[in-house]
C-alpha cells in the first residue's frame, strides 16, 4: 500500500476529482477524510469505514491506481486525482468480473465488511501480476483486516482469479443440500451494494452524539443543559429523565439491569450518561469538552476478588457479594473419584477480556411513524431489540419495527442493544429521523466483550488412561451489567468436561460484577475459556500416565450410548471419536516432523504439535428457543421464504434456503428471500449459540414440506410427484399424469399468496435439576483441532504453521460455508491464544488491540465428519461457535510440546511465554 503523500500547502476549499470515471466537485474542509467525502457527501457507500485510523483497511480505494486508506487521505489530497472505489471496479472488466466470481465461488466474503477493501487491494495486485504467489497476495492484502474468514479463502480466491478452477453449477431440484452453492447474498457483497448499518440515512436525519463516562466509576452532575441545547444546530439534550418507559433493559429479562443513561453514577468507563441530538454539521463540529457535565471519579472495583471481598460495595443492591448468578452440574461423587484416581492434576488458568473486533462498528437510524418507531440498524436479534425498545419507549412491541441491515460481523456483541435506544429516543422525542454511527473507540469502549475467567481445575485418571473425575470452579468477570452473564454460567458447567466420559464431575461457576465494561456473548459463551483449562489438564494427565495425548482423548471420547455429565444419552449422532480418529494420520506425521526438526535445529526455534477436542450444544440451554418460518407460493410462480434469521456472515440466508428448497423439491432459483424485518418475517430468534442452521433450518424444512403438500393438494396430486414452477404456472407430474394450474387465476390468502405454510420448531430439551442433570440441548456439534507451531524460545514468539480441524457437522448443508466458519473460528482462536486481550481504558482501537492479520493465519485443513443428528434438518448440526473452541487449547498444548512450559495466563504473548521459559530454565526445568 502507498504511503500517503504530503498535504499540499495551498489547500482549496473546493475539491475537484474524478471518482469512478466521473468528475466531481465538492465544497468541503480540505482536511476532511476522503472516506467521509465519498460516503457522506457523495453517497458512495461501497467504501467502508471500520476505524478511521488507518488500522483496518476497510476504506481502501485506489488513488491514481494505487491502494490507499481513504480515511487517512485529506480531501485536499484528492484534488485533481483519480479515485476508484469498489463501485468503479466494474469498469475494469474482465479482470474484476473474474475476481468477483472467484470471491463468490471460493466463499471469500462472509459478512462482507472487509470485502470492498480486499477487492480493491486485490485488483491493484492482479493488474500488475495475474498469477501472484501466496506471499505476494499476503503482502498486497496485508493492510486489510478480516474478522470472519481466516483469510485463507480470500488468498485462494485471489490466486485463482486468472486461473481455471472448479465452478459449482446450480443444483437441480431436491439436490441443493450438500452443494457448494454460492451464497445467495454474495453478489451485493462483491459489488459494494450491500447496505450495512451506516450506509443509509434519510435526508432529514439528525445526528446523535452520546456522552459517556471517562472513568470506570464516577458520580456526575449536569450543568445548564437547557442553555447547551439552545445552541444553533442542536435540537435536544437527553438524559435518563427523558426515557418515557422503563429505563432498564437486558437480553435476559429476569436479569435486565442496564439503563439507557446512567442515573447519577456511571458504573463503567464508556457508559452513556446523556446524548446530544442536532443537525449533522453541528454534531460533527461539536466539541465534547464543551458539554456541561462534571465528573467525580470514584474508586472502582475492577478485580473479581475485590468484588467478592467481605464488605465490598455492591454494584447492584439486590446482588449479594456482587454475584450476578451462578451455575453448577454435579454427577457422581467427585471426591470419591479423585481418591480413586491413580493420577490427579490440578491447575489454575486465567483469561482476559476479548474484543469482538468486527469490522463494522454499530450503526443505524430510527424514524417515528405516527405512534410507532422504525429502527434500521445492524443487529443479531431483531425480536429481542423490539421487546427492549418497546419497554424503553413505553409502547407495545407491535409499535416497534426492527429492520436489520446487513451485519458486518457480530460474533455475539450485536445481540445486545447498542445504538438502538439512542436513535429511538431521539426520533421519538424530536419526530425526525435520527442516526448514530459508533466510532471504533466508542464501539470498543461501550459494547460487550468475552468474559475474563479465573478457573481452577482438578482432573483424575486411572493408570490405564480412563478419566475418572473432574472438578472445576470458574469465576467470570461479567462487568457492570448482566448482559449474557447468566448464559455463560449456565452453559459452562454443562461443557467443562469436554466431549468425554467423566463419571464423577463437579463444575461450579459464578458471574461477578465489577466496574468494567459488560461482558456478554462471544462465540462460545464461556466454553472457549474453560476448554483452554480442560484440554491442557488432559494433556498433563496423558503425560503423567505416559499415554499418547491423542489416544488418551480417543479412549475417553463420548459415544452414542455413554451419558454426558448431565446424564444425557444421545443415542446417535455423537461424532467426536471420528473427529479425533480423522486427525491420526496428521498427528503422527506432524509429531515425527517436529521431533526431526528439533533434533536438527541448532538455534532457538522449537516445533511442537498440540491437539484439543470440543463439544457444543446448539441453541439455548434448557430454555425454549423456537424459530418460525413462513413460505408462500406467489402468483408469478416464485416462492417467498420469510425467515427472520439474521445472516451475520455465517450464511444462514443461503443455508436456510437450501434446506427449504430440498424440503419442497423445488430449484433454489425459484426462491425470493424475505429476511429479518419484524414487520414481515416471523420470529426466528437470535443469531447465536449455533442455532440458525439447526433450529431455523428445521423450521424451514417443516414449512417447506407443508407448502409442498399444499401445492400437491392444489393440483390433486399425491406424495412422490414432481413439481415444476414457471412464471405463472404450477405443473405437477404424478403417476405419469401432468396437472397444470394457472397461478394467476387462484385466489390469494391473507398473506397475498396462492398458498402459505408456516412452521415452528423448538428443540426438544428438558430442564436441568438442582444438580444440573437433564437434557440441556437436542443437538451437540463436535470437533477436534490439531495445531503445529514453531516457537522462538529466545523471543517467546509463536508462529502457527498449520491447523487441521475435524468437525462433526451432522450434514454439511453447504461445505464451502462450513469451511468458512471453521477457518474463521481458527483465526479467532489463534488470536485468543496468542495476542488478544482487551484492557478497559487502554488501547480502545484496532491499533493497540491486535487481531490476526493475513500473515498470522496458517493453512487450515478442514475435515468434515457427517454423523447425522436425528433431530437436525437433513441431519445438520451447528458449527459457528464450535469452530473457535479447540484452536486456542490446541495451540497452547503445541507450545508446551515445543518448549515444555505452560502459559497459564492467556493470551500467551511473547513476554509471558518468554518469562515462563526463563523461569523454567532457572528452575532447571524443561528445555527451550
Ligand atoms: S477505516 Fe480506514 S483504515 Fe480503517
Ligand atoms: S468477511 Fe471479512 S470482515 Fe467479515
Amino acid at each position: 500500500m502507498l504511503a500517503t503523500p504530503p498535504i499540499p500547502r495551498n489547500v482549496p476549499s473546493t475539491v475537484a476529482f474524478t471518482v469512478n470515471g466521473k468528475r466531481v466537485c465538492v465544497s468541503t474542509s480540505p482536511v476532511r477524510r476522503l472516506s467521509a467525502v465519498l460516503r457522506e457527501d457523495l453517497g458512495i457507500t461501497g467504501t467502508k469505514v471500520g476505524c478511521d485510523a488507518g488500522d483496518c483497511g476497510a476504506c481502501t480505494v485506489l488513488l491514481d491506481g494505487d491502494p490507499v486508506c481513504a480515511c487517512l487521505v485529506p480531501a485536499a489530497q484528492a484534488d485533481e486525482h483519480e479515485i476508484t472505489t469498489i463501485e468503479g471496479l466494474a469498469q475494469r472488466a474482465p479482470l474484476f468480473d473474474k475476481l468477483q466470481q472467484s470471491f463468490l465461488q471460493h466463499g471469500a466474503a462472509q459478512c462482507g465488511a472487509c470485502t470492498p477493501g480486499m477487492l480493491i487491494a486485490a485488483t491493484a495486485l492482479l493488474e500488475k501480476n495475474e498469477h501472484p504467489s501466496e506471499g505476494e497476495v499476503m503482502d498486497a492484502l496485508g493492510g486489510v483486516l478480516c474478522r470472519c474468514t481466516g483469510y485463507r479463502k480470500i488468498i485462494s480466491a485471489v490466486q485463482a482469479t486468472c486461473s481455471t478452477y472448479a465452478h459449482e453449477d446450480s443444483p437441480r431440484a431436491g439436490c441443493a443440500v450438500g452443494t457448494r452453492l454460492v451464497r445467495l447474498d454474495g453478489q451485493r457483497k462483491v459489488d459494494g451494494s450491500e447496505i450495512y448499518g451506516a450506509d443509509e440515512v434519510p435526508t432529514d436525519a439528525l445526528a446523535v452524539r452520546v456522552i459517556r463516562s471517562p472513568h470506570h466509576r464516577a458520580r456526575f452532575r449536569f450543568g445548564d443543559l437547557g442553555a447547551f441545547a439552545s445552541q444553533p444546530g442542536i435540537h435536544g439534550v437527553f438524559t435518563s429523565k427523558d426515557v418515557p418507559g422503563e429505563d432498564c433493559y437486558g437480553v435476559i429479562p429476569p436479569f435486565a439491569d442496564q439503563p439507557v443513561f446512567a442515573h447519577e453514577e456511571a458504573r463503567f468507563r464508556g457508559e452513556a450518561v446523556a446524548m446530544v441530538v442536532g443537525e449533522p454539521a453541528a454534531i460533527e463540529a461539536f466539541d465534547l469538552s464543551s458539554f456541561p457535565v462534571s465528573w467525580e471519579a470514584l474508586e472502582p472495583i475492577t478485580r473479581m476478588e475485590d468484588a467478592l471481598a467481605p464488605g465490598a460495595e455492591l454494584l447492584h443492591a439486590s446482588r449479594q457479594n456482587n454475584v450476578l448468578t451462578g451455575g453448577r452440574v454435579i454427577r457422581g461423587d467427585v471426591d470419591r473419584g479423585m481418591a480413586e484416581a491413580d493420577v490427579v492434576v490440578e491447575d489454575e488458568y486465567e483469561t482476559g477480556f476479548v474484543e469482538h473486533a468486527y469490522i463494522e462498528p454499530e450503526a443505524g437510524f430510527a424514524r417515528r411513524v405516527g405512534n410507532c418507531i422504525e429502527i434500521q440498524a445492524c443487529t443479531q436479534s431483531p425480536y429481542l431489540d423490539r421487546a427492549d425498545i418497546a419497554k424503553i419507549l413505553g409502547i407495545a412491541p407491535e409499535a416497534v419495527r426492527i429492520i436489520p441491515t446487513a451485519v458486518g460481523g457480530g460474533f455475539g456483541a450485536k445481540l445486545d442493544l447498542s445504538v438502538q435506544p439512542f436513535i429511538a429516543l431521539a426520533a421519538w422525542h424530536l419526530k425526525r429521523p435520527a442516526r448514530l454511527v459508533y466510532s471504533r473507540v466508542e464501539s470498543v469502549t461501550s459494547t460487550t466483550k468475552r468474559h475474563p475467567a479465573k478457573m481452577r481445575l482438578r482432573a483424575g485418571a486411572s493408570r490405564d488412561g480412563r478419566l475418572v473425575a473432574l472438578d472445576l470452579t470458574a469465576d467470570f468477570n461479567t462487568g457492570a451489567y448482566s448482559s449474557w452473564g447468566p448464559t455463560v454460567t449456565a452453559r459452562v458447567p454443562v461443557h467443562a468436561s469436554g466431549p468425554y466420559k467423566v463419571p464423577h464431575y463437579r463444575a461450579v461457576t459464578r458471574a461477578i460484577h465489577t466496574h468494567l465494561v459488560p461482558a456478554g456473548a462471544f462465540r462460545g459463551f464461556g466454553v472457549p475459556q474453560t476448554a483452554i483449562a480442560q484440554e491442557q489438564v488432559y494433556d498433563e494427565l496423558a503425560d503423567r500416565i505416559g499415554m499418547d495425548r491423542l489416544e488418551f482423548r480417543i479412549l475417553n471420547a463420548l459415544d452414542d450410548h455413554s451419558p454426558t455429565v448431565t446424564g444425557q444419552v444421545m443415542g446417535e449422532g455423537v461424532g467426536i471419536r471420528a473427529c479425533f480418529e480423522a486427525l491420526r494420520p496428521r498427528w503422527s506425521a506432524a509429531r515425527a516432523e517436529a521431533v526431526a526438526f528439533n533434533k536438527a535445529a541448532g538455534g532457538p526455534l522449537r516445533r511442537g504439535v498440540g491437539v484439543a477436542g470440543m463439544w457444543y450444544g446448539c441453541g439455548n440451554t434448557s430454555h425454549p428457543n423456537p424459530s418460525t418460518v413462513r413460505v408462500g407460493l406467489k402468483p408469478d410462480g416464485r416462492i417467498a421464504l420469510h425467515q427472520g434469521a439474521v445472516d451475520i456472515g455465517q450464511g444462514s440466508n443461503t443455508i436456510v434456503t437450501q434446506i427449504c428448497a430440498d424440503a419442497m423439491q423445488v430449484p433454489i432459483e425459484r426462491f425470493d428471500l424475505v429476511s429479518g424485518d419484524t414487520a414481515v418475517t416471523p420470529d426466528c430468534g437470535k443469531t447465536s449459540a449455533s442455532r440458525q442452521t439447526f433450529v431455523t433450518g428445521k423450521a424451514a424444512a417443516m414449512a417447506g414440506a407443508k407448502l409442498r403438500a399444499a401445492m400437491l393438494q392444489l393440483t390433486d396430486s399425491s406424495g412422490g410427484s414432481e413439481i415444476t414452477l414457471s412464471n405463472r404456472e404450477l405443473a405437477v407430474i404424478s403417476s405419469g399424469r401432468e396437472r397444470v394450474i394457472d397461478l394467476t387465476a387462484q385466489p390469494l390468502d391473507e398473506h397475498g399468496y396462492v398458498a402459505t405454510a408456516e412452521a415452528t420448531f423448538d428443540p426438544p430439551t428438558s430442564p436441568l435439576d438442582e444438580n444440573g442433570q437433564g437434557n440441556p440441548y437436542a443437538v451437540f456439534g463436535f470437533g477436534a483441532h490439531l495445531a503445529e507451531v514453531a516457537v522462538d524460545t529466545e523471543l517467546g514468539t509463536v508462529k502457527v504453521l498449520r491447523v487441521t480441524a475435524a468437525h462433526d457437522v451432522g450434514r454439511a448443508i453447504n461445505p464451502t460455508l462450513v469451511e468458512g466458519q471453521i477457518e474463521g473460528g481458527v483465526a479467532q482462536g489463534l488470536g485468543h491464544a496468542l495476542m488478544e486481550e482487551f484492557f478497559p481504558g487502554k488501547g480502545e482501537n484496532l491499533h493497540d488491540y491486535l487481531i490476526p492479520s493475513i500473515g498470522d493465519v496458517p493453512p487450515v485443513e478442514s475435515i468434515l465428519i457427517e454423523d447425522p443428528s436425528p433431530v437436525g434438518p437433513f441431519g445438520a448440526k451447528g458449527v459457528g461457535e464450535q469452530a473457535v473452541i479447540p484452536t486456542a487449547p490446541a495451540i497452547l498444548n503445541a507450545i508446551h510440546d515445543a518448549t515444555g512450559v505452560r502459559v497459564r495466563r492467556v493470551p500467551a504473548t511473547p513476554d509471558r511465554l518468554r518469562a515462563a521459559i526463563l523461569a523454567a530454565r532457572e528452575s532447571g526445568g524443561p528445555r527451550g
